[in-house]
């Protein structure tokens, strides 16, 4: 599925509404440039799951935050990391597929198995394309 949004607050708005359909144990790969606008969608994701939307900083150093909630969010930013680095020593796959969400960020560092697939394009200023792949589109729409 595919949305176009024209501000901040709407990307937000996607990103509730898609973490509202979200389940415990699943995976979300986020793509995308450099402010494409990933950690703002994941802002959204938190809000869903009854988690502090100023909670959600774009990690700069922090590779896991996690945040406790009734659904546990555990925000990942891999920007920092080489791709084809040792993910096993980070820790990455104990956030995996257990009783939280994992969401993450520059995911093409590495290889996820299943995931819900989120590629933030940046048209213009304020203008991101968001493309969806893995999620029901009857869920979607039935919101
Ligand atoms: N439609 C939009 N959706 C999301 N962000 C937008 C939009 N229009 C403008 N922006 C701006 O783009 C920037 C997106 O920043 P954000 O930190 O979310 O990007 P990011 O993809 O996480 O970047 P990074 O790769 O550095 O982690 C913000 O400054 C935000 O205000
Ligand atoms: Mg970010």
């Amino acid at each position: 599925m595919r949305v176009i949004t024209n501000s901040p607050d709407e990307t937000k708005k996607i990103g509730f509404k898609f973490g509202k359909l979200l389940k415990p144990g699943q995976t979300v790969c986020l793509y995308g440039d450099l402010g494409a606008g990933k950690t703002t969608f994941v802002k959204g994701i938190a809000k869903a799951l009854g988690i502090k939307e100023r909670d959600i900083m774009s990690a700069s150093f922090t590779i896991i935050s996690e945040h406790e909630a009734e659904i546990p969010l555990y925000h990942i930013d891999l920007y920092r990391i080489e791709k084809g680095a040792d993910m096993d020593t980070i820790g990455i796959y104990d956030y995996i597929g257990g009783n939280g969400i994992a969401v993450i960020e520059w995911a093409e560092k590495i290889d996820i198995e299943d995931s819900i697939k989120v590629n933030i394009n940046l048209v213009s200023k304020d203008k991101r394309e968001i493309i969806i792949e893995g999620i029901n589109e009857k869920d979607w729409n039935n919101m």
